[in-house]
């Protein structure tokens, strides 16, 4: 009666959600299982970013519903993102689904759940769902009780650290404000403590995250020597003994300043992989999607970043086919992507996302058009994918050895670019960084051998 089997849509902040909820869960005698046939109770983590992501999880609720035929004590619950934007409306569609849990409340889910489980012994009849949109005051802070000590969990080598939730942005086309709240920064003093406690468990590698990372504390804490409170903490989780890589997502290029520039010369943990959300290459669409930079802008904040590191990775996010977009903007954008040759990008059709200021604009974009954009840029960023692998055949790349390869045989980790690497070692090696002669490379992936003299204990 106790297996729960969560499943996650979406972002990295909603697998960091999924784990805190998992590890409360634990903590309250529940058992977080692998096998979602195999539960008494189903929890969809969810994600609202695009409507297909909303439809997909929609989907999988309405077949899941069916589950209660069978079993009526079978819990079925849908959290975060989705639950938070479309709150007891779900229950037209989805009658049968227990438990609507905003992304504010994911504290309350140990809370629900045995109070479901207790009517459902005591006998109260199955029917009444537990709706939970509201905010919380404060919310930002649960995260931290999340870092139970968690027995079960296996050893980690990188860790998600939640720094700050929601935006304030307003970007025309983006649903999150709504979902996410207003921004909220936890303290710094708690993220360190908590970088801390996962450098002592053998974490090597930090990823901060927030939906807008860069304006991190922009509120809470005052400019040091013109240092942001955003470096300002890069500078502190930078200081801590046995964490040896530093990312965060996702930042805004507004943030971008010469302070975050420079860090990148002066923090060398600090890893040289920026995901810079570029949108649109197209002035007259940023300004349509309230963006506040331009093209021009943006290139600027590229070139200054090689100018300081000069092989540093860049991915970005571009959405195609946004309302009004023409021909000639779609080229700008095209333009700008093979500018600043990337190395990774997520390319998104425009989703209409009720609600927002973009959704009821004019001049929507045909289906056609947006999947001829889209394709036409997956194509650039694969030769560009692998173009930079290919040159990276013969040399030497640090690795952080993270664990068993998906097949098992061999081992998987990652170099500073954020590039994945699949090579023969022992599992001792797990959690160092190892030199890596790489030996070839697809469009996502390098193969190779640990170079592992020098590497003591191993060889
Ligand atoms: N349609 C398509 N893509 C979107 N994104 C955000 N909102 C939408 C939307 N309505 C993309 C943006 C953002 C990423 C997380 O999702 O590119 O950076």
């Amino acid at each position: 009666m106790n297996r729960v089997f969560i499943k996650t849509y979406g972002c990295q902040m909603n697998e960091r959600d999924s784990e805190a909820v998992a590890a409360m869960l634990r903590a309250r005698g529940y058992r977080i299982v692998g096998d979602e046939n195999d539960c008494d109770v189903l929890l969809l983590n969810t994600c609202s970013v695009r409507d297909a992501a909303e439809q997909k999880a929609i989907g999988k609720a309405g077949y899941a519903q069916h589950r209660k035929k069978k079993n009526p004590d079978f819990i079925l619950g849908i959290l975060g993102c989705m639950a938070q934007n479309r709150g007891a409306e779900l229950l037209d569609r989805l009658p049968d689904v227990d438990l609507i849990v905003g992304t504010q409340k994911f504290h309350q889910v140990p809370d629900y759940l045995d109070n479901l489980r207790a009517a459902r012994a005591a006998g109260v009849p199955v029917g009444a769902s537990i709706v939970d949109i509201a905010e919380e005051a404060g919310s930002q802070n649960t995260i931290r009780d999340h870092l139970e000590p968690d027995a079960e969990a296996t050893p980690q080598v990188g860790a998600f650290v939640s720094i700050q939730q929601g935006c304030n942005m307003d970007c025309a086309f983006c649903i999150v404000p709504k979902t996410r709240g207003d921004e909220r920064s936890r303290p710094m003093d708690e993220i360190v403590a908590e970088c801390r406690t996962l450098a002592e468990r053998g974490v090597r590698e930090i990823t901060l995250l927030g939906q807008i990372v860069t304006s991190y504390g922009r509120r809470d804490y005052v400019h040091t020597n013109g240092i942001s409170p955003f470096v300002q903490l890069l500078e502190r989780v930078h200081a801590i003994s046995g964490i040896e890589r530093i990312r965060f997502t996702s930042p805004h290029p507004r943030g971008f300043k010469q302070d975050l520039v420079e860090a990148y010369g002066r923090l060398p943990k600090l890893c040289g992989y920026v995901h810079l959300p570029m949108q649109s290459g197209s002035n007259r669409i940023l300004r349509a999607m309230n963006r506040p930079y331009t093209r021009e802008r943006y290139l600027e904040i590229v070139n200054a970043l090689r100018a300081v590191r000069s092989d540093m990775y860049f991915s970005t996010d571009i959405i195609v086919g946004f309302p009004g977009e023409t021909e000639e903007d779609f080229q700008q954008t095209r333009e700008l992507f093979e500018a600043v040759n990337y190395d990774m990008a997520y390319i998104f059709k425009y989703s209409i996302r009720t609600g927002t200021p973009a959704a009821t604009l004019p001049d929507q974009v045909s289906e056609e058009a947006k999947e001829a954009r889209n394709q036409l840029l997956l194509d650039l960023l694969q030769k560009n994918s692998l173009r930079r692998n290919d040159l990276l055949l013969g040399t030497v790349e640090e690795v952080l050895v993270e664990g068993p390869a998906k097949n098992g045989a061999r081992f998987t980790g990652r170099t500073r670019g954020n590039r994945v690497a699949i090579f023969d070692a022992h599992p001792r090696l797990i959690g160092s960084l190892v030199p890596l002669k790489i030996e070839r490379a697809s469009v996502s992936t390098l193969y190779g051998e640990l170079v592992l003299s020098g590497v003591a204990e191993v060889a």
